[in-house]
């Protein structure tokens, strides 16, 4: 493919940047009072209101035509019918089948029936945890889930049972991903073994931190309950069901999804089972229904409504035109605090590549720093550094627009503040004293949620998927795989050895560091 920094509607948006440089954020506004309603789209009942970015209805219009010369409509529909658009895994990304009734194929096989009968099994066993007719070894019922797993066999599950604990009707579940011991001795504190299922998700079933803790937690269950305990109390949903069968796992046990599902996009798959299991197959189905709706509108709008679509391209516009080197996502709601997390793994993992599909360098920057957390909480720490700091920065606010809880008049308290943000990185304030200036002329996008319940969850989570995929299209790289990730585990490999006294060829760095760790572990 052509390198983006030469095409013809690359340069197009360059001179339209020139041409509105000398424009603040502010005269935007007052050149067109209407961009408000000129610059908000909804999609799966959530609005998007993009009228905050350093940009006009001309600049969505270049970008589009960029769109389009980088072939996303294409693209688009060849990520739907199943095309190996992961490349350099050569698998297809279809985490969409799992959440709709269309007919797609893998291989010449129709994937539809199987999701839909694993969807069946995640329904017999949630349904069964739930009411109480899964019985551990001593005829106890669940009353808690223990959720095993990294990455996006964690993630996922996790921003989705924290920010709709007011639904939860179902066992408690506490989720367990780092290797620190520290968090799983955290996790099983106050569990009684017996009323306790744990839920290992890997998709590969080999991840040295899940394996490591689910190991951990089969010997907390056979010392109190006996070797025959674990099929009562341990489930796994995994790509790898003969590793799990391995591991001691009946095959019963074991809700499989397939290869094409990418782990960072699994919450979809039986990952969810602890979603399931918390908020009933009702809920974990809203949410299904509400990424659904999304993907129904990535596939067939039109570009120039096309939410997902144009998240990705003003992304594309605050990070290579206008030198945004972060994006700030800023969710206004406690029970959201794990989405900025959920979203740097979603976004930095798909899309922080420095090669295209064919392994060419890239001409551009891609992925622009992940970071955020929740309002009204970083208003009183890192929001100073959006205000008045020296880099170029884009941000997101998420809200909704009824209340998270259940006191109205604080909901009130908390939208006036992300309201209140937006505009004051949008106008600043031009004061004479110059420790009180704002620049503002900070470009922001605000989503409005109806209300954070499954449906909607469900289609925000979604919309971000699209738009990393969207973003890929455009910088012309492969957001499925994540090679980047195995030169450290492949160095740990060899360093833990060294750490428990063998040994071991190491750099003379971590040689250094490792030494330094035994002198300071042996004085204490
Ligand atoms: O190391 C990164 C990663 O591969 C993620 O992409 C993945 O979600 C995570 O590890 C966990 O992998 P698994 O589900 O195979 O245990």
């Amino acid at each position: 493919m052509e390198p983006l920094s030469s095409s013809p509607s690359w340069r197009a948006l360059l001179a339209h940047r020139d041409a509105l440089s000398a424009k603040h954020l502010r005269d935007l506004w007052v050149e067109d009072p209407e961009r408000g309603e000129k610059l908000t789209f909804s999609c799966a009942g959530i609005c998007a209101d993009f009228s905050k970015q350093r940009a006009t209805s001309e600049t969505l219009e270049l970008l589009i035509a960029l769109a389009r010369a980088r072939g996303l409509p294409e693209a688009i529909e060849r990520l739907f019918t199943g095309e190996r658009v992961n490349v350099s895994e050569n698998r297809p990304a279809l985490h969409m089948a799992l959440r709709g009734e269309e007919h797609v194929l893998v291989d010449g096989t129709d994937i539809l029936p199987e999701i839909q009968r694993q969807r069946e099994r995640m329904r017999v066993v949630a349904d069964a945890v739930r009411e109480g007719h899964w019985k551990g070894a001593t005829g106890k019922a669940v009353t808690h889930v223990i959720a095993l797993g990294i990455g996006g066999s964690s993630l996922g599950p996790r921003v989705v049972v924290e920010a709709l604990r007011a639904h939860a009707d179902g066992p408690q579940v506490r989720f367990v991903s780092n290797i620190d011991p520290a968090e799983l001795d955290d996790a099983l504190n106050g569990l009684d073994p017996a009323s306790t299922l744990a839920v290992v998700a890997s998709k590969t079933f080999t991840t040295q931190e899940t394996m490591a803790n689910a190991a951990a937690v089969q010997g907390w269950f056979t010392n109190a309950l006996g070797p025959e305990a674990v099929a009562k109390h341990v489930v796994a949903a995994s790509a790898n069901v003969e590793g799990a069968v391995r591991w001691g796992l009946p095959e019963c046990n074991v809700f499989p999804f397939g290869e094409w599902v990418g782990g960072r996009y699994s919450v979809w798959s039986s990952v969810g089972l602890p979603v399931a299991m918390a908020l009933g197959m009702a809920g974990f189905e809203r949410l299904l229904a509400g990424a659904h709706a999304v993907d129904l509108a990535f596939r067939s709008t039109p570009l120039d409504h096309n939410v997902p679509a144009l998240m990705a391209l003003v992304g594309v516009w605050n990070r290579n035109v206008l030198g945004a080197t972060t994006h700030a996502v800023l969710a206004y709601g406690s029970r959201l605090a794990s989405f900025t997390t959920y979203l740097q793994q979603l976004e930095m993992e798909s899309l922080g590549k420095r090669v295209d599909e064919e392994g060419n360098a890239l001409d551009l920057p891609t992925c622009p720093v992940i970071w955020g957390g929740v309002g009204t909480d970083g208003q009183h720490a890192y929001h100073q550094w959006l205000h008045q700091g020296t880099d170029p920065v884009s941000c997101d606010f998420v809200v909704s627009a009824r209340p998270m809880g259940s006191n109205a008049a604080h909901h009130e308290i908390l939208l006036s503040h992300a309201c209140a943000q937006s505009e004051a990185l949008m106008r600043g304030d031009n004061t004479a004293q110059s420790h009180r200036d704002c620049p503002g002329d900070r470009p922001s996008t605000t989503f409005v949620l109806p209300a954070l319940d499954a449906y909607h969850l469900g289609a925000l989570v979604a919309m971000y998927e699209h738009k990393v995929f969207a973003q890929s299209v455009i910088w012309g790289i492969d957001a499925f795989d994540q090679w980047g990730v195995e030169l450290g585990k492949r160095i740990a490999g060899e360093v833990l050895p060294a750490l428990r006294g063998a040994e071991q060829e190491l750099h003379p760095a971590t040689r250094h560091l490792v030494g330094l760790i035994h002198r300071l572990g042996a004085a204490s």
